[in-house]
């Protein structure tokens, strides 16, 4: 008897100990943090006795892509089964939820098994998204891991507080494949964004087949080669090949938008008029008003000069020409063709940044404002973007626009892209237009996420915690008028799509929890530890991401002509030790507790990040010019 008690004793000890191993090889670390949740005791155990089912066959393919995704990992041979008798359930409701609207979904994980319950095939994918959250990192591994499948006891509803969540992928400036598009366009599915933004066409690439206008990719998709920083190359050589590039044919387009619809996502195809046209200028010089037939499709120059005001001059005619009236025949053939190919309810025709000096030297142009009964050259892009809306009305289709559209369309069905900052959107809400939120010093995923002297430079920095706080309604706007929000991934110094994926995460980690997440639940500290866990998981998933967040924060401010250092840091739980006597910085070097005054002399300041006694940030290094220059 006595030894049967200790044997219960000891069995009952070590389940214990085992369920406690389990539970914290399983924690919860849901990005975006879904709206409800409550875990319960224990865990359902994947294995390979597992069986999956669907109650109607609209669920088909999403349980296909559920079962193929356990499969590989798991090494199982799971197969999915219309019905309602498996262990994970995908269950299309036949009287809705009203709580969880279109995209939402409740989640229930008990001993027995998954329950996942939806009104539309879009929450059971955004289900399934957590389901794979729940389990092991290794669910991402793509091939066999011999470990236990567990996933925690938990009931969660969840459904997004914003019906617009974007990233805006370009193209343009760098060229990504078909299959590069894809995988990308999976990867933010998976964080439950629903809308892809692509930028299509733009100074330096025109990427998407136009069957009646086809200069537009034989000559308007490929420039010629250069190596070094993107707006610093030098100019075509006249004669010179051009080779670099590439385009989406007609067929390409209907398979990503395919792939991309089985996802959830919608895509928005931009064609950037009337500005950032020197690919289709290249193509047809007839559509500029310097008919300029020596431009050619930019390489990476410098061919634009910013003034401290916000104006700007384009060297080189990148502009459509307003008072043409072939260039409404030419946007005609292009949007028709956009319109057939991209099921979305809206097609972006760009607006953004159009230099008006080649239409204020051009005749043809001042007799349109004369007949437009005004002096001022901003009207004709006003006239452009009317016309321009009344051709995508024609075409079935609403028009969005950044936020330059504003004073040219006439159709409150039209939407507004605020990208400068909040008042775009501020100012289309007044006129009674919605808006989409994408505001540069929040979004922008093509800034420098840590120290600009350490990843490749950009002209501007966004830190993720920085992204994470955006908030996408301001006060003075009723949150109607808000469709939600957008990161943009301009890729000028993005030339790769490993680099489009370190740039983009984990930025749109933060910006995917602002655009699905109730903000009362949003908090940082627990989205930067949950953060960290994202990181072991694209690990094993081969995504790459910006490790900035460990790096020190370096800023410096002159005090009565005294050099005064501060360093700070992201994350929590971060030491940070620096030299300034020509040393490689360690643990054992400076501690940095509060601003120290910085001697005089050239000293080179370094400094590195620790944590738990492991360095685990960036070595950063400093002259002194330059922490002068960032006291400035
Ligand atoms: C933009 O960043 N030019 C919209």
């Amino acid at each position: 008897m006595k030894f049967y008690y200790m044997k219960t004793k000891i069995f009952i000890l070590s389940y214990l100990a085992i369920t406690l191993v389990k539970a914290q090889k399983n924690p919860i670390q849901l990005i975006p943090q879904p709206v409800e949740l409550k875990q319960s005791e224990g865990w359902y155990e994947l294995t390979n006795k597992t069986t999956i089912s669907y109650n109607l066959a609209e669920a088909s393919f999403l349980a296909g892509l559920l079962t193929q995704k356990l499969n590989t990992p798991t090494g199982f041979n799971l197969k999915p089964v219309l019905g309602t008798a498996g262990s994970i359930q995908l269950q299309l409701n036949d009287v809705a939820n009203p709580q969880i609207g279109q995209e939402g979904y409740v989640l229930e994980v008990t001993k027995k098994g998954v329950v996942i319950t939806a009104n539309k095939t879009a929450g059971l994918y955004y289900g399934i998204q957590t389901l794979l959250q729940l389990l092991p990192k290794e669910i991402e591994s793509k091939k066999e891991e011999t470990i236990n499948w567990t996933i925690p006891c938990i009931n969660i509803i969840d459904y997004p507080r914003f019906g617009w969540r974007g990233i805006m992928l370009d193209v343009s400036r760098h060229f990504f494949t078909k299959e590069e598009v894809k995988t990308y366009i999976e990867q933010i599915s998976r964080l439950k964004y629903n809308t892809l933004h692509w930028h299509l066409t733009d100074d330096n690439g025109w990427r998407i087949e136009i069957k009646s206008l086809p200069r537009l990719t034989e000559i308007g998709a490929w420039r010629v080669e250069r190596a070094g920083t993107f707006g610093n190359r030098t100019k075509p050589i006249p004669g010179e090949a051009a080779t670099v590039g590439g385009f989406y044919t007609q067929e390409d387009i209907r398979e990503i938008v395919k792939f991309a619809q089985e996802r959830h996502v919608t895509i928005i195809p931009e064609i950037d008029i009337p500005g950032h046209s020197m690919a289709a200028i290249a193509a047809y010089p007839e559509l500029c008003c310097t008919k300029d037939t020596s431009v050619k499709v930019d390489p990476g120059t410098n061919f634009a000069e910013w003034y401290e005001d916000g104006t700007f001059k384009m060297l080189i005619d990148n502009t459509l020409n307003p008072s043409d009236e072939k260039i409404y025949e030419f946007i005609d053939k292009v949007f028709t063709e956009v319109a057939q190919l991209f099921p979305s309810a809206y097609i972006h025709v760009g607006g953004d940044e159009c230099y008006h000096g080649y239409w204020a030297n051009d005749a043809n142009c001042q007799a349109l404002l004369k007949k437009l009964n005004t002096t001022d050259v901003k009207e004709l892009q006003n006239y452009f973007t009317g016309r321009v809306e009344k051709i995508i009305q024609s075409k079935g289709k609403k028009l969005i626009g950044w936020e330059e559209i504003l004073g040219g369309s006439t159709s409150s069905e039209s939407v507004i892209m605020s990208w400068h900052g909040m008042q775009g959107g501020i100012d289309a809400a007044k006129k009674g237009y919605s808006s989409v939120m994408t505001p540069a010093p929040y979004v922008y995923l093509d800034f420098n996420q840590g120290e600009s002297t350490v990843d490749p430079p950009i002209y501007a920095g966004l830190r993720v915690s920085k992204s994470y706080l955006f908030e996408p309604v301001p006060d003075s706007v009723d949150a109607k008028y808000i469709l939600g929000g957008q990161g943009n991934l301009w890729t000028e110094q993005v030339p790769t799509m490993r680099y489009a994926q370190y740039m983009t995460y984990p930025r749109a980690w933060a910006l995917s929890e602002v655009f699905w997440t109730p903000k009362v639940i949003k908090n940082w500290p627990d989205f930067a530890q949950r953060m960290e866990t994202h990181f072991d998981r694209a690990d094993v998933a081969n995504i790459n991401y910006s490790r900035a967040v460990y790096d020190a924060i370096v800023t410096t401010s002159l005090i009565d002509g005294k050099l005064m250092l501060q360093l700070g840091a992201e994350m929590a739980d971060i030491d940070i030790f620096y030299s300034i006597n020509g040393t490689m910085p360690d643990s054992y070097s400076n501690r940095y507790i509060s601003p120290v005054e910085l001697p005089e002399g050239p000293i080179v300041l370094r400094v590195i990040t620790y944590r738990n006694g492991k360095p685990i940030g960036h070595l950063i290094t400093l002259d002194r010019e330059k922490l002068v220059e960032r006291a400035r």
